[in-house]
């Protein structure tokens, strides 16, 4: 089992002060950070864009950029994200475009490759890809907003991807984002998930280091 990875959400950070923000993160000895990028149209919201990943990275950040691409038209953002200073880049299989085309784009630019779905999204649309990506998202809230609640009912989908994972050898992390916290996580954990994306519960914990030390002994 790959081991636990907590990737706290900056959409839950002060917007005023997002390097604050990401600075707390890597504070803790956190070595991720979650960057939500909507544009909407994909999801009812709007966040941030390249500009603000290159100004984290100004800022000094080091953190694994682990970018959420909740776009209509990802496809055209890759190298701009890339440049700013991703590490990740997950895009949706939900939009029309050429996917693994995309995915090659997002390698060839030196950044690792993720998949996502929506809770209302069957696992069939992203089976095609698994050996093209190093990541799966299995979103756990419909996307476009923090501070929503869990969505039980995605834990079998994080079991299939867990079987398909051992069956077939492949190297993915799995990836939850959505009403993630310390309950929650240990849910998703036990049904294979080993990547936990935490907004909300996150910023909102005053014992921060006592957040990521649970998560940690997942
Ligand atoms: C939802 C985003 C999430 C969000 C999670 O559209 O993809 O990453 O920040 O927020 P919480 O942890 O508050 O549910
Ligand atoms: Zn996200």
């Amino acid at each position: 089992m790959n081991e636990p990875i907590l990737a706290p959400s900056l959409l839950a950070g002060d917007h005023g002060a997002l390097a604050e923000a990401a600075a707390t993160v890597s504070r803790l000895g956190l070595a991720w950070l979650h960057l939500d990028i909507m544009d909407g149209h994909f999801v009812p919201n709007l966040s941030f864009g390249p500009e603000t990943l290159a100004a984290l990275r100004r800022h000094g950040s080091t953190l694994f950029f682990d970018t959420h691409l909740m776009l209509s038209e990802p496809q055209r953002y890759v190298e701009p994200f890339a440049r700013a200073g991703a590490n990740r880049i997950t895009i949706h299989i939900e939009p029309a475009y050429d996917h693994a085309a995309a995915f090659k784009a997002i390698r060839a630019q030196g950044c690792k490759a993720g998949i996502a779905l929506n809770p209302g999204t069957a696992l069939t649309a992203i089976q095609p890809f698994l050996d093209q990506v190093d990541l799966v998202l299995v979103m756990t809230v419909q996307p476009g907003f923090g501070g929503q609640a869990f969505r039980e009912d995605m834990l079998p989908k994080i079991a299939q991807v867990d079987r398909w994972r051992s069956e077939r050898g492949l190297d993915l992390r799995i990836e939850v984002d959505g009403g993630i916290d310390r309950a929650t996580a240990a849910r998703c954990r036990a049904n294979g998930a080993d990547t936990f994306v935490a907004g909300t519960s996150f910023f909102a914990d005053r014992d921060r280091a006592g957040f990521a030390a649970s998560f940690a002994a997942l």
